[in-house]
Formats: structure tokens, C-alpha cells, sequence
């Protein structure tokens, strides 16, 4: 079976770190996501994958040395127009050719989950659906699209994004969905489409929508905070199931996870709840919890970061303080001394000299 991963959006609630990379390599625990969806992808026989993007993600994709699984998987890209966003329907449609005449796959490419793909696929076939749509149960299904479901398992209402408080279930659609090729017929050519608003109602009106409702792991990152939560329950998880490749004398406080060359300086505490990367520099003195620094990270003497996410190859000076739901762009240094005040933003490659007391964005 073929799986198309859509992966050419923005990623606009995560900036500035995806300002520099697409939310598809966003590191989870210090691994980038497209290598999870791809290891779960193999194990459910998908044999080939076309990554649905536009160039620049391309480009970020084909640079990154990725590991993908052994059994080998094809992979194929398929091209949004120069500055023509397709939106999620419009991208399916492009790929008609590559994706042929039986039922394929569709996943987000900022989902997080440990979802049975065989489990949605069966069902599918067992249905004689269109189109099924796996569904999570969500705390808040305003930010999502949301499904009204009948007990066979047909989609009833599907409402994207309600406002707050009007939606109908908090059965809500995780992003993953099991297409037949009759879709086809459904989704205009050469245009931005949105499968959720334009296509899915169709569907509902014509009883060809089945909803697929799993239980376990899901988070679509594309905000700070749920990477941030994402990692907390990864961290639990995994905790004493992964080494803590860490060099120094320092102490690392579980559950918490360093990546391989990083050396943490005598009196220093990581974690808990705190993710290194690769060849992160850490000096003495420094106390770093609930926090992710992704590679090649410095972080001198004496300096404290408490819950903020810090971008590859970021400086920090000595003593510096950085404060809750700051989040630090790659390559930016911050000098010696300074305090960022809880939800700093700090563009990439900014260098930062004086203390920011309020929540703002440094450009
Ligand atoms: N190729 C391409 N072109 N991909 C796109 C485009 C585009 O123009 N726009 C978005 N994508 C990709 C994104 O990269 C992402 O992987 C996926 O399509 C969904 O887009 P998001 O922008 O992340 O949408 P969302 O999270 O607000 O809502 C969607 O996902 C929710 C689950 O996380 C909807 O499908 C909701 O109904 C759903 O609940
Ligand atoms: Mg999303």
C-alpha cells in the first residue's frame, strides 16, 4: 500500500524554530518525526511514500540525513505549484498518477501517534468506504476538525475547526485517513482545496464517510506547547528504556534524556523532564528542567533555563536566566548576564545583549 504524507504547510504556530526547519523534522527526543511516522509506516507494509510538499521542504528533507527503516520503502515527492499552497485535498489530487487505482494512505506530516494503521485500513475495506478518517478524543475539539459519529461507524457531521463551545462531539479528526480512488472525482483539479471543508461534507451527505475511533498516543505538534506536552509523556514512556549518552560530571536528573557527545560541567543539573541534543555544551553550575535544547547547543557557566526550547546552535552566555515558554531560534547567542522574562520569542541567528522583561518577540 502506498501512504501520501501531507507535509507542506507552514507550520506558523511553531516559529521561529520552523522558521528554519519544516514541522516534519521537528526532533522527538532527539529524533526527527518523519523518521517515527516512517518506522510506523514500515511496520503496517507500506511500501511506498510520496512526501507531498513544496520545495523548500524538499530541499530541508533531501538535506537531512535521515534513517529510514530497513525494509526498504520507495519515496517519491510530489510538488505543490511555486507559491500555490494546495492545502490538504488539492495535493492528493497532484499525486492521482502516482498514487494509482487502490485505496492509499494519508497522513499528516505533524502527527505524533502510536495508531494500528492495519486496524483503520481493514476497517475501510470492511466498510466499502470513500474515505475513513481515523478519530481522538480531544480536550479542546475546537482546534480541530470534529465528527458527529453513528454506531456503524459512518461519519454523520464533520465541522472543522468549530468555535468554541459549538462543537458537536470532542470526537476529532487526528489526521490520518484511508482513501479509496473514487476521492478523485471528488477533489478539483489545479487549486487550493481543503479536504476537511470542501470534500468530507460531500461525503457526509452522501454516507461515504467512516470514522475509525483509536485510544493511545496522538499530538499534532504544531504548537509549542503541545511539543512540549508531547515530550513530558515521551519522557514517562521511554524513561529507563533509552541511554543517557552523556559525558561530565554533572548530574542528570530523570526522566530526562541527553543526546551523544553532550558533556554536562560539575554542580550542573539536567532535568528533570529535559531533552538535550546531540553535542550540547553545558558549563558549570548551569540547572536546566522541563526544558528541549535540540544540537549543538552551548550553555555557560551559572546560567538556569526553566521550561523554554532552545534552536540548534543557540549560545548562551554566563548566567544567563531564561524564564518559562521562551522559545529561542537556531543559531541565536544571548549574552552573559541576561534574563528573558517568561514567553520570550528570539528570532534565529539574533543576537540578544540586554535583559527582556516582557513577553515579547525579539526580531
Ligand atoms: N503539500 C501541502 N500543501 N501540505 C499542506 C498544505 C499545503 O498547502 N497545507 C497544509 N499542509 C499539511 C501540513 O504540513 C500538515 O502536515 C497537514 O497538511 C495539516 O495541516 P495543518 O495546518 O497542520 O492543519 P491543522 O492541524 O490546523 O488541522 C488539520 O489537522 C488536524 C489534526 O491535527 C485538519 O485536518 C483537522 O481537521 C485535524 O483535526
Ligand atoms: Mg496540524
Amino acid at each position: 500500500m502506498k501512504a501520501l504524507i501531507l507535509a507542506g504547510g507552514f507550520g506558523t504556530r511553531l516559529r521561529p524554530l520552523s522558521c528554519t526547519r519544516p514541522k516534519i523534522l521537528f526532533p522527538i527526543l532527539n529524533k526527527p518525526l518523519i523518521e517515527w511516522i516512517m518506522e510506523k509506516l514500515s511496520e503496517s507494509n507500506i511500501n511506498e511514500v510520496i512526501f507531498a510538499v513544496n520545495r523548500q521542504t524538499a530541499l530541508h528533507l533531501k538535506q537531512a540525513k535521515l534513517k529510514f527503516p530497513k525494509n526498504e520503502i520507495k519515496i517519491t515527492y510530489s510538488y505543490d505549484p511555486p507559491k500555490k499552497p494546495l492545502g490538504t485535498g488539492g495535493p492528493i489530487k497532484r499525486a492521482e498518477k502516482i498514487l494509482g487505482k487502490e485505496d492509499f494512505l494519508i497522513v499528516n506530516g505533524d502527527i505524533f501517534t502510536d495508531i494500528n494503521y492495519s486496524e483503520i485500513i481493514q476497517m475501510h475495506k470492511e466498510k466499502g468506504a470513500v474515505a475513513t478518517i481515523a478519530l481522538y478524543r480531544a480536550e479542546d475539539p475546537s482546534r480541530y476538525g470534529v465528527a458527529e459519529l453513528s454506531e456503524d461507524g459512518k461519519i454523520r457531521r464533520f465541522i472543522e475547526k468549530p468555535p468554541p463551545g459549538s462543537a458537536p462531539s470532542n470526537i476529532v479528526n487526528a489526521g490520518i485517513y484511508v482513501l479509496s480512488p473514487e476521492i478523485f472525482s471528488y477533489i478539483p483539479k489545479g487549486r487550493k482545496v481543503s479536504l476537511e471543508r470542501e470534500i468530507f461534507p460531500i461525503l457526509v451527505r452522501e454516507e461515504k464517510l467512516y470514522g475509525y475511533l483509536f485510544k493511545g498516543l496522538w499530538t499534532d505538534i504544531g504548537k509549542t506547547e503541545d511539543y512540549f506536552m508531547l515530550h513530558r509523556i515521551l519522557l514517562e514512556t521511554f524513561h529507563g528504556k533509552v541511554e543517557c549518552l552523556v559525558k561530565g560530571e554533572g548530574r542528570v536528573a530523570q526522566p530526562s534524556l541527553c543526546g551523544e557527545g553532550s558533556v554536562i560541567g560539575k554542580g550542573s543539573t539536567i532535568g528533570p523532564y529535559t531533552v538535550l541534543g546531540r553535542k550540547v555544551k553545558v558549563g558549570r553550575d548551569v540547572q536546566i528542567k522541563n526544558s528541549i535544547t535540540f544540537d549543538g547547543v552551548s550553555i555557560a557557566d551559572s546560567s538556569i533555563i526553566n521550561g523554554a526550547i532552545i534552536g540548534e546552535n543557540v549560545a548562551i552566555g554566563k548566567g544567563v536566566q531564561i524564564n518559562e515558554d521562551c522559545v529561542i531560534g537556531d543559531h541565536a547567542s544571548i549574552g552573559n548576564g541576561v534574563t528573558l522574562a517568561k514567553g520570550v520569542i528570539i528570532c534565529p541567528a539574533k543576537e540578544v545583549l540586554e535583559s527582556v522583561t516582557a513577553s515579547k518577540c525579539v526580531f
